[in-house]
């Protein structure tokens, strides 16, 4: 795995943006897997910036978000779905036909996973899957304890993911504690993976990613086996690791 470390939030934002920015611009056809959650927020922003100043086109961008909370509807202000719109997708030109989210309020859940698959399938696969790390050791929402071996699928959320992501709710109470996210597998046949960690309550996971045994109970741990991954970290996240 490739670390670049940079001094703090901001910088590690910018210079994940330009990565983005780079295969974005150098691709005639590119398929990005998203993330969600507070880290790349401003990464986003940067993006969208660059689209107001440089005009960077997105129509031959196909996305596919890693994760959504079941039961929330696209309008809720903390649906995935709703983030994504707000922070980047109504900022730049990416026809929304192209833009994939598993859809939490699915009837049949197992069958929207599946669909959700196929899509990706469609696409040939992911270029480049932006990812999170959760304090828990989490990708998208594979909690501790995951197969290493599964796509798509629904998940039930802990405790400390449930605490973690309360911050975006009134309470705890309103926090889905089920999700429908991409798996291990999933991530694991993207051709490259971005991986940003900001942040002192990211300090432990992100040592145990780069010093750890690779195990299932640290999700992020299986991402030592990819070979093209490069994590974005900030001073905050990376020091003494
Ligand atoms: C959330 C999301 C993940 C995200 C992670 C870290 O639960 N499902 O996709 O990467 O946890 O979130 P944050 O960036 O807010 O710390």
């Amino acid at each position: 795995m490739k670390v670049i470390r940079t001094k703090n939030y901001q910088e590690m934002s910018k210079m994940a943006a330009n990565f983005i920015l780079d295969k974005v611009k150098s691709s005639s056809e590119l398929t990005l897997g998203l993330a969600t959650g507070g880290t790349p927020v401003q990464t986003y922003h940067y993006l969208a910036k660059d689209y107001q100043e440089q005009k960077t086109s997105y129509q031959h961008v196909t996305t596919f978000n890693l994760d959504e909370y079941i039961g929330l509807d696209p309008s809720d202000p903390n649906s995935y779905h709703y983030y994504m719109d707000k922070h980047f997708f109504s900022k730049v030109n990416i026809p929304s036909d192209q833009t994939f989210i598993p859809n939490g309020l699915a009837e049949n859940l197992e069958k929207e996973c599946q669909a959700y698959d196929e899509e990706i399938k469609k696409h040939n696969g992911i270029d480049l899957q932006l990812l999170g790390l959760g304090t828990n050791g989490h990708v998208g929402f594979n909690e501790p304890g995951t197969a290493f071996d599964q796509h798509t699928h629904i998940v039930a959320l802990t405790e400390s993911t449930m605490q973690a992501n309360a911050r975006f709710f009134n309470n705890i109470n309103q926090v889905p504690n089920r999700a429908i996210t991409m798996g291990i597998a999933s991530i694991m046949e993207s051709k490259e993976i971005l991986l940003l960690v900001s942040g002192k309550e990211k300090n432990d996971a992100l040592n145990k990613l780069l010093h750890g045994e690779i195990d299932k109970h640290f999700p992020a741990s299986v991402l030592n086996q990819h070979e093209n991954v490069t994590i974005i970290a900030d001073e905050d996240a990376i020091i003494n690791t």
